[in-house]
């Protein structure tokens, strides 16, 4: 479904992805792991264009993609989350995932029913005239997702939606992700609490300072000792 051959990024002189290659099957979540700075949102960014300068092919659906704009690789169905999320402060919830709405929609009418929609589909739908400024942080994370649902993805890329959750709100934020995977999404996530991996993803994808690491199953990753080595620190045990 999604194809990444040979990818290579730097910055300046700065080597920060080499040779990733590496696809993904449709209708699955995958996790996407490693270090801080190893490359995880870089590789996001090059997959949905924000980044063009890099070498190597992303293949979607047997299309090349490399060098669209973030806008097209959306319209074809590839959309992501953003690590910093940024709602627009000033305007409603519902005028928030309307924007990605109308990504598809021409009429208003119809990205506001669709906005609702999916602001009731990831819990939001009491706040949805809420200025997206007044959110708390678990908030801000479930309305980045809506935005994203909005343009109707095939893939979607999540960008550590977990981070800074406690834990009534990690299990709405597993459920939802879940309810995302169950409607036919396939799901590419980068998160760091080990525990929401192994509970979500059936394969995982580990880079280290700009490099393929491994792939496998959650148990594989975990117990392999290069990934303890340059990530985890010891092996992963289920509490
Ligand atoms: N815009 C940029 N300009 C220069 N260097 C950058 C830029 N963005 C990222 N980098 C560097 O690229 C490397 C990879 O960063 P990236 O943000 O992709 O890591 P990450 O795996 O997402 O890390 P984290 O888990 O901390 O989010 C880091 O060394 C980072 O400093
Ligand atoms: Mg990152």
């Amino acid at each position: 479904m999604l194809e990444l051959k040979n990818i290579e990024k730097k910055f300046g002189g700065n080597l920060v992805l080499q040779g990733i290659s590496f696809s993904l099957e449709p209708g699955r979540i995958t996790g996407l792991i490693g270090p801080n700075g190893a490359g995880k949102t870089t590789l996001f960014n090059v997959i949905t264009g924000f980044h063009k300068d890099h070498s190597g092919t992303v293949i979607f659906s047997g299309d090349k993609i490399t060098g669209l704009n973030p806008e097209d690789i959306c319209k074809k169905g590839i959309c992501r989350t953003f690590q910093v999320t940024k709602p627009f402060a000033n305007i409603t919830l519902t005028q928030n995932v309307m924007i990605g709405a109308l990504s598809r929609l021409e009429r208003i009418k119809d990205a506001r029913r669709k906005a609702q929609e999916i602001l009731d589909f990831v819990g939001l739908y009491e706040k949805r005239e809420i200025l997206g400024r007044n959110l708390t942080i678990a908030d801000r994370k479930k309305l980045e997702i809506a935005r994203g649902l909005a343009t109707s993805p095939k893939i979607f890329l999540l960008d550590e939606v977990m981070a800074g959750l406690n834990e009534s709100e990690l299990l709405e934020m597993k459920k939802l992700i879940r309810n995302i995977a169950d409607s036919g999404i396939t799901l590419l996530i980068i998160e760091h609490i080990m525990t929401v991996i192994m509970e979500l993803s059936q394969k995982v994808i580990v880079l280290d300072q700009g490099k393929f690491l491994t792939s496998g199953t959650p148990e594989q990753v975990t117990k392999n000792p290069e990934v303890i080595k340059a990530y985890l620190g010891k092996e992963f045990k289920h509490a």
